[in-house]
């Protein structure tokens, strides 16, 4: 049941914190602080490259584990939305790895993708949800996330278990290739460890992250911005926003607002900013100050050293725990599915079966 909870949404935002610790548990080395993946039939240090699919939230998944994996292993990793991948027949190479992302392990076209994967020849490993499913059964190995059943049909636990797999794999993927120290690899791992209790008290300042809902809830359009890393959870924002409040909503890679949607940009549309403080963040203030000259609302999601730093131009900030930026994709997903449920609740959608959705999509 939902217990205490409105929604099974709202109940599934609040179990983030615990989905997560469960992830790191398995997945770290609590003494070496190492990353741990169970015994692969393949060779991590050998693979020539990552070839990955998946649809909407587990795509955004696989974008954020793409940078981490190709940052810190240097191994090159393909991503394509499973709906497009197949029919551009995509060449594989030989000793390839074919990854797929799922929470049902069931979508039609992300298991069109991993067929086709197999046909040409790529080892298959998949990040699953749901043990027991059909791409389960036709994987060589699998990375089970563990979040619990999850019923309101927009993904929110099952995303951050996701990410949190990916952030674990990349370290092991540098580890077996040897790309990182041991040192720097176990500071990595730390800075995941740190998730859960920061996560904890973001769900603790709920009432922050609703304060920023009305403002959003009368606009038509709203643009989310991130970059590197964080510009998935951009795409995942406006994912949430669309499909729980039926508000248009756009992500965008921050520094490609000026190829064209800098357009839209008035006192009408709010601009969401996902960024913490990191190596890419004056790039984005930078862009952000380009959005507030032209008279755009921006809402800063920052840590407290960021959102000092954009005093002058947000209209709305919200402080987040200071984090290693490695590990803030993570903790940023958190508020952007909060607003989006908050913002659904007070324009009084069926929040957890938006129209026109089912929560397992098995026709292509
Ligand atoms: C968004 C959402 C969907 C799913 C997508 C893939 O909130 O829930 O975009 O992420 O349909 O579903 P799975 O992960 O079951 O393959």
């Amino acid at each position: 049941g939902k217990g205490n909870f409105r929604h099974f949404m709202e109940k599934e935002l609040h179990e983030h914190p615990v989905v997560i610790g469960d992830v790191l548990h398995r997945m770290i080395d609590a003494t070496t602080r190492m990353p741990v993946l169970p015994a692969l039939p393949f060779n991590l240090a050998r693979v020539p490259r990552i070839t990955f699919s998946a649809c909407g939230s587990a795509y955004y998944a696989g974008l954020t584990g793409k940078f981490w994996l190709e940052s810190l292993s240097r191994l090159p990793m393909d991503a394509d939305v499973a709906s497009e991948f197949r029919y551009r027949a995509p060449p594989l190479p030989e000793g390839g790895l074919g990854l797929l992302v799922s929470q049902s392990g069931e979508t039609a076209d992300t298991l069109a993708a991993l067929r086709y994967m197999r046909a040409e020849g790529q080892k298959i490993l998949t990040i699953l949800n749901v043990p027991e499913s059909t791409m389960a059964r036709e994987s060589d190995a699998m990375l089970e996330t563990m979040a619990g059943p999850e019923i309101g049909v927009a993904s929110t636990k099952a995303f951050t278990a996701q990410l949190t797999v990916m952030a674990v794999f990349a370290l092991a993927v540098a580890r077996a290739r040897g790309s990182l120290a041991d040192a720097e690899i176990a500071r990595l791992c730390d800075a995941l460890l740190e998730i859960p209790a920061k996560a904890a008290e973001i769900l603790a300042s709920e009432a922050q992250i609703r304060r920023l809902a009305p403002r959003i809830a009368e606009a038509a359009d709203v643009l989310y911005l991130g970059r590197g890393a964080c510009f998935p959870i951009a795409l995942e924002g406006a994912l949430k926003l669309k499909e729980t409040s039926y508000i248009h909503a756009e992500g965008y890679a921050a520094g490609e607002l000026k190829h064209g949607p800098i357009a839209l940009i008035d006192k009408s549309v709010p601009v969401i900013a996902i960024c913490p403080s990191g190596p890419l963040f004056e790039k984005t203030a930078s862009n952000l100050q380009e959005v507030a000259a032209r008279g755009g609302q921006v809402i800063v999601f920052s840590d407290a050293a960021g959102a000092a730093k954009l005093q002058g131009i947000a209209a709305e900030t919200l402080i987040l725990p200071e984090i290693d930026p490695f590990a803030a994709p993570i903790l940023y997903a958190i508020p952007v599915q909060m607003l989006a449920y908050h913002v659904a609740v007070m324009k009084g959608t069926d929040v957890d079966q938006p129209r026109n959705l089912a929560k397992s999509v098995t026709v292509e």
